[in-house]
């Protein structure tokens, strides 16, 4: 069937810090036209009517209409651990993270919490994610058929770690089979994609990091992700464990995890040689700033990584981030990004929280920017969500509109979440056109 929907769009073709207005797409009256999951046309509402007089149009005027978010570092096996404070990271990975991630020992609990997570995301308008599972390829299995079901564009890996605590580490090689096993079952089918998923260079043996990297080079189309330079205290224990290594980059460099392929959740603590090395291998970064704060980790340099050109996603990293909602990254970005004296324009963080995660992904050729040949998983946003967001946008310019709506928008923003043009999540009190 074919469908219009009508409202404001607006979504980025490329990166604006870099080619200005040119990267974004805006129709402040525009309809996308849907077809089989599809964007076939996007236009004014004057063209589209002309060009398709017959269209059933859901009329969502005074909503905007942007791609679905693409959260680039989240941890489904966390949602049971967020908002756990007091610690940073290596002690609230002991206390807090590691007995949550057991209890997906449990085939049960796996797929309930898989079903919450996805049911999450939707609410929060994020349509693609990079998850990590846990060490259990089960957890793993509960997510891919979640997601399948919901069909949504999810890429997941079985977390490596072969040095962690007894009851959820992973054997050297039998967890180096399980991720093999689960790639040749998973990857490419549906929307689904594989990650090879080393927790961090202190929770692997040497010989499973050698592994991971061989499985990243074997298998072309799937991605490795992993944590880089984190908090001082890691960066200081993985010195320590490789101390010929130059720095903490080179560890996952000489184990062959340093690919284009390759997603670094964090970065904080990376030297201008490290970003140089980094860009020069086409690798990214997710960008996560509510875990930053939460953990008190420190502040993501986004200006120098970005004058890099490395491709940098956002990432809510639950359970260290605080909420599944990008709107309220965007708004910790911001403002992470303004005690270094940077200013994060609305356009560049739309980018960052769409095309750069899709970018990120290798995914960009079927979601992010919702143009034409596209799959059409998008969100319905309200900019009069709240009765000061509604007061704030009134009559404002698109980019004061969009940014009001990052600093102070969430989930209550989000007015209904579409996968292949499918209704995923509809927020009470939004119209059902
Ligand atoms: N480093 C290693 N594991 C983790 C994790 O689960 N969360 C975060 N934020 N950092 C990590
Ligand atoms: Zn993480």
């Amino acid at each position: 069937m074919r469908q219009g929907f009508r409202g404001e769009i607006v979504s980025l073709t490329d990166d604006p810090s870099f080619y200005g207005d040119k990267a974004i797409s805006h129709q402040k009256d525009g309809i996308i036209v849907v077809e089989n999951g599809l964007v076939i046309a996007r236009d004014s509402t004057e063209i589209i009517t002309e060009k398709f007089p017959d269209l059933t149009i859901a009329d969502y005027s005074g909503y905007l209409i942007m791609p679905g978010f693409v959260d680039s570092h989240i941890h489904y096996s966390q949602v049971d651990c967020i908002a756990a404070g007091g610690e940073t990271l290596l002690g609230w990975l002991e206390k807090k993270v590691f007995p949550t991630e057991e209890k997906f020992s449990d085939k049960a609990y796996s797929e309930a919490t898989a079903d919450f997570f996805l049911k999450e995301c939707l609410r929060s308008g994020t349509t693609s994610a990079l998850v990590f599972a846990t060490s259990y390829p089960q957890s793993v299995e509960a997510l891919y058929n979640a997601a399948l079901k919901a069909d949504m564009r999810v890429i997941a890996g079985k977390v490596l770690m072969d040095l962690a605590p007894k009851s959820l580490a992973d054997h050297t090689h039998g967890g180096l089979r399980e991720s093999e096993a689960l790639i040749q079952q998973w990857q490419g089918h549906g929307r689904l994609g594989y990650a090879v998923t080393p927790r961090f260079a202190l929770t692997s043996s040497s010989e499973q990091l050698v592994g991971a990297g061989k499985i990243l080079n074997e298998y072309p189309d799937i991605l490795m992700q992993t944590h880089l330079a984190e908090t001082e205290a890691e960066c200081a224990a993985v010195k320590e464990r490789f101390p010929t290594s130059r720095d903490y980059l080179e560890v996952y460099d000489n184990f062959g995890l340093l690919t284009k392929r390759s997603v670094f959740a964090h970065c904080l603590y990376l030297s201008n040689s490290g970003f140089e090395r980094l860009a020069k291998a086409g690798a990214g970064i997710a960008f996560c700033p509510t875990s930053n704060l939460f953990l008190g980790s420190g502040l993501f340099d986004f200006a120098k990584a970005n004058q890099h050109r490395i491709t940098i996603g956002l990432g809510s990293d639950v359970g260290a981030g605080t909420s599944f909602s990008l709107l309220a990254t965007m708004s910790e970005a911001y403002k992470v990004c303004r005690l270094q004296n940077y200013n994060l324009d609305p356009f560049h963080a739309l980018y960052l929280a769409t095309l750069a995660g899709a970018r990120l992904l290798g995914i960009d050729r079927y979601v992010g920017s919702l143009e034409v040949g596209q799959e059409a998983d998008f969100i319905l946003v309200d900019p009069a969500a709240t009765p000061l967001l509604a007061r704030r946008t009134k009559d404002a310019p698109l980019s004061e509109k969009l940014f009001a709506i990052e600093i102070m928008g969430d989930d209550r923003a989000i007015a209904a979440t579409y996968i292949k043009g499918k209704q995923a999540f509809r927020q009470a009190g939004t119209p059902h056109l």
